[in-house]
């Protein structure tokens, strides 16, 4: 409806230049919001005001005019001006209702899905070195989210883990692999079941002996020029961690297969040549014995351009380096027409150069889309970023074990008849859902303050609260008779339906917001909504025990497509669903 709007006002705007009631030279932004007072209709816009000015008419009197160069419409019932020169919309609630019957025989829902791109979403991109710790838990649930939300709308999506598998600390990991090793295998297995203490006890042996810090030298150089004996080391390690993170994949329901990594390494080869690149195209510039490009708008304080470093003083290909290579071959092999990084908003000014350089270089082409989808710090609930009590990194396998415990005692405590293996497997959903929820539903900019007890709750905008209105409806459904879904006319009878038929609609233009701007927070906020609506249509509204078949039919529907579309949106977010809590 509201894309329907706006074409009807773009065909007003279009006639009223013809006529020089505007210049020809004005290209308005049209503003249609949502009213939040019905009695103000259902969608209203500022156009008028915006273009008083420039058509040098006073607001009111040319939102009159606008108001009569809109084409006749059935689908309208009224259009008011109200206040400095407002225009407001009354949708026909005939057409809201053959609106939700259409979206609930589409696939789609009602959203439309816009012309297919190539999407590459880069996420979770842990580095190998370490354990996965909670710092990449937000990565990996709001990048997931993304991939699913855009494989909906019908993109083509190649989802990519940057993993961090290169650089100096591999030595002194694969020097003290090779110690354990030698003294004896079992040891060694042992030590790598937790990477954490394997990197904390390779770090004690590096800075307390010098033929070990040698040797991790040695290594790092005989790692760097292919050296076969080295290699297999390297690998057996990274297999050990990525083994890690897969497990924390799958117990997250994140999509990331093995098959998605293409870690640091994999640019490596690239990277000569594309020094030689920007060398050609005059963008190098030695300092300090380091080949960098500086880029005027980027300047510290004091007003000196910063350098964004391609080669280190000595060799070897940074951070930065390696991102470009990722960059051009995103573009240039996977053909990407949109590249996402969602990665912490600490490493926003790196992206903002490397685009930038992308751009200028030719590496990237200029009409693809390039994205920092940044995200603010988890923090405990001291306010700073979210530590066990000793001060160490939480494990995210430790904070996915506390979550089911704690779903495990309130869902036991609710429902003490369950069975046993009922109870765990609910206490699962709920408990990762809850995590995962708490993350996305928060604006993904902002920092938040992780707590248990507000994500598990029952009430307030909670994966606990969604899951459980999704059973209430199912289960209103449920008891319904088949012959109760054969008849399709719906009927909008009173607010409470209106109000819930209209959110229905909605998800259209919620889904497309998630995909422009790369925010799956506004999709919770919207499942959040709707559970709202639903609870208050069925404190006020009959159902099953309405005498009125049609009636009932048609109030079953609206609820039937209320279940699509909050399963629909659970599973968009990547959050798994109960039939009974
Ligand atoms: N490994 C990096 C980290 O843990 C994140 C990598 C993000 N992706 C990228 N292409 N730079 O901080």
């Amino acid at each position: 409806m509201k894309q329907y709007i706006l074409e009807q006002l773009e065909s007003a705007i279009i006639s009223l230049k013809k006529e020089g009631v505007i210049p020809e030279s004005v290209s308005p932004r049209l503003n249609l919001d949502r009213t939040k007072d019905k009695a103000h209709g259902d969608f209203s816009t500022n156009l008028a005001m915006m273009l008083a000015k420039p058509a040098q008419k006073n607001p009111r009197e040319l939102a009159q005019i606008i108001c009569d160069a809109l084409p006749p419409s059935e689908q309208i019932t009224k259009v008011d001006i109200a206040g400095p020169g407002f225009i407001n919309f009354f949708v026909n609630n005939a057409v809201v209702a053959q609106q939700l019957e259409t979206a609930l025989q589409d696939t789609h829902l009602g959203f439309i899905p816009p012309t297919s791109k190539t999407i590459v979403v880069d996420y979770s991109s842990p580095n190998l070195a370490k354990e996965m710790h909670v710092g990449h838990l937000r990565s990996s649930i709001i990048g997931d989210a993304m991939v699913r939300t855009l494989r909906f709308a019908d993109h083509h999506v190649i989802k990519q883990n940057h993993v961090g598998d290169w650089g100096t600390q591999f030595g002194m990991l694969l020097a003290y692999m090779e110690e354990l090793r030698q003294q004896d295998q079992t040891s060694e297995d042992q030590e790598l079941a937790d990477l954490e203490k394997f990197y904390r006890a390779a770090k004690v042996r590096f800075d307390e002996s010098k033929d070990f810090a040698d040797r991790a030298r040695q290594l790092v150089v005989a790692l760097q020029s292919g050296d076969t004996y080295c290699n297999q080391l390297w690998q057996e390690f990274n297999q050990v961690s990525l083994a890690h993170c897969q497990e924390v994949y799958q117990s997250l329901g994140v999509l990331l297969q093995p098959e998605d990594v293409r870690g640091e390494s994999f640019y490596n080869d690239m990277l000569p040549k594309l020094r030689d690149e920007l060398k050609e195209k005059g963008l190098l510039k030695q300092d300090q014995g380091a080949q960098c490009v500086f880029l005027d708008e980027f300047k510290n304080k004091e007003g000196d351009a910063l350098p964004i470093i391609i080669e280190k003083a000595g060799g070897g290909f940074p951070y930065a380096a390696t991102d470009l290579a990722a960059l051009s071959y995103r573009a240039r092999d996977l053909q990407a027409d949109r590249i996402m990084y969602v990665v912490d908003m600490r490493q926003s000014l790196h992206f903002q150069q490397i685009f930038r350089l992308a751009k200028l270089s030719g590496l990237v082409q200029e009409q693809v889309q390039l994205e920092h989808l940044g995200f603010g710090t988890m923090n405990g609930q001291d306010g700073k970023p979210f530590k066990t009590r000793s001060g160490g990194t939480i494990k995210l396998v430790d904070l996915i074990e506390e979550a089911k415990a704690r779903a495990y005692t309130l869902v036991k405590q609710k429902n003490p008849h369950h069975s046993e293996s009922e109870l765990q497997e609910i206490a699962r959903v709920v408990g990762i859902s809850s995590v995962k929820y708490a993350d996305l539903s928060k604006h993904r900019t902002s920092d938040y303050i992780f707590n248990f007890e507000q994500m598990l709750s029952f009430e307030g905008n909670t994966a606990p609260y969604l899951l459980y209105a999704l059973t209430r409806v199912s289960n209103i459904l449920s008891k319904a008779s088949t012959q109760d879904f054969s008849h399709t006319a719906m009927d909008m009878t009173n607010e409470y339906e209106l109000e819930l038929g209209n959110k229905l609609l909605q998800f259209s233009e919620c889904i497309t917001r998630v995909i422009e701007k790369g925010t799956p927070h506004t999709l919770c906020t919207y499942l959040y909504e709707l559970a709202g609506l639903f609870s208050r249509f069925y404190e006020f509204c009959p159902v099953l025990n309405l005498e009125d078949d049609a009636l009932r039919q048609s109030r079953l529907q609206l609820l039937s497509l209320t279940a699509k579309i909050l399963q629909q949106g659970l599973d968009l977010l990547g959050l798994e669903t109960l039939e009974r809590m």
